[in-house]
């Protein structure tokens, strides 16, 4: 039988993602729709342990749609692996009679999130927050947008000087261990070359490849390097050695995790934060909503754990079809 949820409890957990603002939002607003009580719990997974838990209502998240961040903070926390912890968490949340969680986070949160629902049977619903875009049964995860536009943003001013002084720059972009930031980074902003985890690379190839560029009376180059292939120092150095090529090396950094959401990270959020709640006033628990081919979908947390998301090949093949 499925128990009526009354009060339900909302986190941001792992790196923070443009969006996670719009999404707690539109978690508060629809459950304030719905007449249900709702808290925010304050450093995500460290906060439950902690009893950091507030109440939130309509005002609570006037103004956040827009900003980046989380007013809710974010933690990494690896006590939550030990379950004297998560039973620590479970006591606060039926101590403030949260019978629902939603929590928006990347695959880490995704795991946590699963594990504790293992134990206590808390009905959650996870919605995918991450630059990195690495979750499965998502085709976006809030903030990836973001974080593409503002890694292409730099790169487009990074060739107007890569141009003038006619350089090579190795820019690298974040993502973890995979490679959806830098494949979609490098196809926007015409990168010469990509490099990512899940293709392999030669760096003597690519040394050949600029320098017939150079040969074809090409003055600047651009090389997207995801940070979980290869350090953009290290591929610098190697063409430095090997080359007469004027190198320079950019680490864009936490500032793709930072600014104003896209209106596409928006309306992921906005979207997901409303049918999480939804989910979870229908008795649904372990989910996860995402977004597929423009649909809004539910996938189990149990399968998007086990799978991992593939790369679009085609979308590599075509970046360097266009940079030739
Ligand atoms: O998962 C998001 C992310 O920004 C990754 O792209 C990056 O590798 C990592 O977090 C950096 O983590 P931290 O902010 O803890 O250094």
């Amino acid at each position: 039988m499925v128990t009526k949820i009354k009060t339900i409890g909302v986190m941001t957990t792992g790196g923070d993602a443009p969006g996670m603002n719009a999404a707690i939002r539109a978690v508060v607003r629809s459950a304030i729709f719905h007449n249900l009580n709702v808290y925010g719990i304050e450093r995500g997974w460290q906060g439950l342990i902690d009893g950091k838990i507030i109440k939130m209502d309509l005002s609570s998240v006037s103004s956040i749609i827009n900003r980046g961040g989380t007013i809710l903070h974010t933690h990494r926390c690896p006590e939550f692996r030990e379950k004297v912890f998560r039973k620590k968490a479970f006591t606060n949340l039926q101590a403030f009679g949260i019978d629902g969680l939603v929590v928006i986070g990347g695959d880490g949160s995704l795991n946590a999130a699963y594990v504790f629902y293992k134990d206590f049977k808390v009905p959650i619903i996870n919605i995918p927050a991450s630059i990195d875009n690495d979750i499965y049964g998502t085709d976006y995860s809030i903030g990836f947008d973001t974080a593409v536009n503002t890694a292409v943003e730099a790169i487009d001013k990074i060739r107007d000087t890569a141009s003038s002084h006619e350089r090579v720059f190795v820019i690298e972009v974040m993502g973890r261990l995979n490679g959806f930031i830098a494949l979609d980074v490098g196809l926007v902003s015409g990168a010469e070359a990509i490099l990512i985890p899940e293709v392999p690379y030669d760096l003597a190839s690519l040394t050949k490849m600029l320098q017939y560029g150079q040969q074809r009376g090409k003055k600047s180059f651009i090389i997207v390097v995801a940070e979980g292939a290869i350090k953009a120092e290290e591929v610098a150095a190697y063409l430095r050695k090997r080359s007469e090529l004027d190198v320079r090396v950019s680490v864009l950094g936490h500032m793709q995790r930072g600014g104003a959401p896209t209106a596409l990270s928006r309306e992921v959020a906005c979207k997901l934060g409303a049918r999480a709640v939804e989910l979870l006033l229908a008795g649904k628990q372990a989910l996860m909503v995402g977004i597929q081919s423009d649909n809004i979908v539910e996938t189990p947390v149990e399968i998007v754990a086990r799978r991992k998301k593939k790369i679009d090949l085609n979308a590599y093949k075509l970046a360097q079809k266009l940079a030739q």
